[in-house]
């Protein structure tokens, strides 16, 4: 294996359209911050660059909908960002963001280098343009019903509702956000990266050459790369971000993907005049920490985009996250479903170890995983106070208590003493092979190994019955404990580094290096230590209860909201309402349908008939409270089969903005068979 001088560590730069939450965390930012922290605890050259990604449709979106300038929008949320990763200490070497100057002129030059080698093709095509404000629209500028499931809110690039990735000239009936007119269709001139000649290139240098990335990883590009690459869009019309700096190109700005990536090198600009070392010296390693998302652009555009600039290196591994859900649900800035980083540091401060933690020890490596705030308490509960923290408190409280906190002698050691300290060797072992391959979850399982083999080693050898009957053996014992408890400063810090930092305070002793970590004489005797503090505390119910409670209330709103936000459908004919059949009827006989929670079976006399439906509203209304209810039924409805049972019509239903239905009927009785026009 090839070996390098010094590693440069990326982490993706986060949009300024909003604040970080533990997703962020758990993806990108927690798992580089412990790879940073390992290499320098081992003395390596180190980058650690961060940033914040300021362009942008979103960014230019939030402007809109908070009636500010999306410079406004990228100064909050930029010092925001950058004010929660200090305080959990993601030690970043640089945090910069892409509104800079540096990155400004960094990325046009670039793009005008690429443009002067020819290393892109000039591309007119049509595009949608909304002729009232002006401008052509972004994909996301533009929302109409997607062709697939039939939502309405679809966006010009994804339909949230089935996931689909979508053109915008797929969208039924677009219409453009900025006017709600529907667009036009306008010539536009556009540079692209011709990504299909770089394919046999990437194939190598991917798939030949990187066979030991995650095989996650791996598996994206492999079928991006097999599904054929076609040319990328490197510019858009849009008034914000960097200007193309190409004659002919006014009013449009580079593409905030072809931007973001050399945000990287703009922040090693800024961070030190020596950054050419860290780009263009073959003996650099770079390593990306980004989220599942970001695969494309780090993997297959990024490396292309810096392979046609021809000076700068490649990354060397792409360890890339999937997601973390909440509660069993997505996370969503623009629904509010996330644990905020600035709300947790309010809510529950001086814990941002504990958080970190929990991240990790269920991060998302190889799937998805699940945020609960019940396993965030069982996870301090049960792990950090009554393993980690029970472990370090009894062997400080018993120095103390035995040695007024003078580190004893040791006498000769058992057998049992001596495996337990070479298990600290294995152990050792054990989290650097994890942490070098980037699998930080073993990883730390393993260092909370060492805090088990210490709990246990203090169990099993019972000090406090011992010190009655051979007051010289626990001397040894302790002794042996402490060592455990120095080395755990070693092994906790790149995951826990606040910890760590008190233990020491506790322990009075300067921090060490890895190297020293399985040594036996971390602490010596005679060295006095200080009175001990817990190192954790438990976390009670009620606290999670609050958190489980604020996002229930979160879960309300979303819900009221989508009610109350029902636009209008467009304008049909006459002709075309006038073929609905809408009678009056009367439910004669309703029953649960079999196995399913919303289903009902209606028998309805339509005044020509009595015919079956099938209707989704056994949520609220109980089958024996209805029958004789009238009701308005849409009778040429195409007969359908839902759960075995044939449906003859729709039984028309008003929606209240809590989601609670009420049929749609006349004031009064009104004949069976009456005509609703
Ligand atoms: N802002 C992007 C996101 O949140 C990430 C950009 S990473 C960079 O998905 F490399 F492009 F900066
Ligand atoms: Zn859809």
């Amino acid at each position: 294996m090839k070996h390098f001088k010094r590693t440069l560590i990326t982490s993706a730069l986060p949009y300024a359209n909003g604040p970080v939450h533990i997703g962020h965390l758990a993806g990108v930012y927690v798992p580089a911050d412990i790879y940073a922290r390992f290499l320098r605890l081992n003395g390596e050259e180190v980058a650690f660059i961060g940033g914040s990604d300021e362009h942008g449709v979103p960014i230019t979106l939030k402007a809109k909908k908070e009636g500010v300038s999306p410079q406004d929008v990228v100064d909050k949320y930029h010092g925001m960002i950058k004010d929660s990763f200090e305080k959990f200490g993601i030690s970043f070497d640089v945090y910069s963001r892409t509104s800079s100057k540096v990155h400004h002129e960094t990325a046009s030059e670039i793009f005008r280098t690429l443009y002067d080698k020819g290393a892109f093709i000039e591309q007119t095509s049509e595009q949608f343009y909304d002729e009232e404000a002006n401008q052509f629209l972004a994909d996301r500028y533009i929302t109409g019903t997607c062709p697939k499931c039939n939502y309405e809110k679809a966006y010009g690039d994804q339909c949230e509702s089935c996931g689909s990735t979508l053109n915008a000239t797929d969208l039924i009936d677009p219409k453009s956000v900025l006017s709600g007119n529907k667009p036009l269709m306008k010539q536009t001139k556009h540079w692209f990266l011709p990504l299909d000649q770089y394919e046999p290139w990437l194939r190598e240098w991917i798939l030949e050459s990187h066979k030991e990335w995650k095989p996650n990883v791996y598996g994206q590009c492999k079928s991006w790369i097999d599904g054929g690459l076609n040319p990328r869009a490197v510019t858009r019309d849009l008034d914000w971000g960097i200007p193309v700096p190409v004659e002919g190109a006014e009013s449009k700005v580079l593409y905030v993907w072809f931007d973001a990536p050399i945000g990287y090198i703009s922040a090693t600009k800024e961070w030190t005049p020596d950054w050419e070392k860290w780009w263009k010296d073959s003996d650099t390693k770079m390593v990306h920490f980004i989220g599942k998302d970001n695969i494309v652009f780090h993997c297959i555009i990024f490396p292309a985009v810096l392979k046609a600039e021809g000076s700068y290196i490649l990354p060397e591994n792409v360890p890339a996250n999937e997601f973390l859900n909440l509660e069993g649900d997505k996370i969503s800035t623009s629904r509010n479903w996330a644990v905020w980083l600035h709300e947790y540091l309010l809510d529950f401060p001086g814990k941002e170890d504990v958080l970190k933690y929990t991240l990790t020890a269920n991060a998302p490596e190889t799937k998805d995983n699940d945020f609960t705030w019940k396993d965030f308490q069982t996870r301090n509960n049960s792990e950090l106070v009554a393993i980690f923290g029970n472990f370090v408190n009894r062997a400080l409280v018993l120095t103390e208590k035995y040695y007024d906190g003078v580190v004893p002698e040791k006498g000769e050691l058992t057998e049992y003493d001596t495996q337990t300290l070479a298990d600290i060797i294995t152990l050792k072992a054990a989290v650097t092979r994890a942490i070098e391959t980037y699998h930080f979850r073993e990883a730390l399982k393993n260092a909370m190994d060492m805090a088990r083999l210490g709990n246990k080693y203090l169990a099993d050898m019972e000090p406090w019955k011992v010190v009655k009957t051979d007051p010289e053996r626990v001397k040894t014992i302790m002794h042996t404990a402490l060592q455990i408890t120095a080395n755990l400063t070693i092994v906790f810090e790149p995951f826990l580094p606040f910890t760590t930092n008190r233990l020491r305070g506790f322990l009075n002793l300067n921090p060490l290096n890895w190297s020293e970590l399985g040594r036996t004489d971390l602490i010596k005797a005679g060295h006095k230590i200080n009175t001990p503090e817990l190192l954790f505390e438990k976390i009670e119910d009620d606290a999670i209860q609050a958190q489980v409670d604020k996002l229930l209330a979160t879960k309300k709103t979303n819900e009221l909201e989508e009610a109350m936000t029902n636009p209008a459908k467009s304008n049909i004919e006459y002709e075309d309402f006038a073929k609905l059949d809408i009678r009056i009827g009367t439910i004669i006989a309703a029953e649960k349908v079999a196995k399913t929670k919303k289903l009902l079976k209606l028998t309805i006399d339509t005044g020509l008939d009595k015919r079956t439906v099938v209707s989704g509203i056994a949520e609220y209304f109980e089958p024996e409270k209805i029958i004789g209810q009238q009701v308005s039924i849409l009778i040429n409805l195409a007969p359908k089969e839902l759960r075995g049972i044939e449906s003859q019509g729709m039984i028309l239903m008003a929606e209240n903005s809590d989601g609670t239905l009420e049929f749609v009927t006349t004031p009064n009785k009104t004949k069976e068979g009456s005509e609703v026009r």
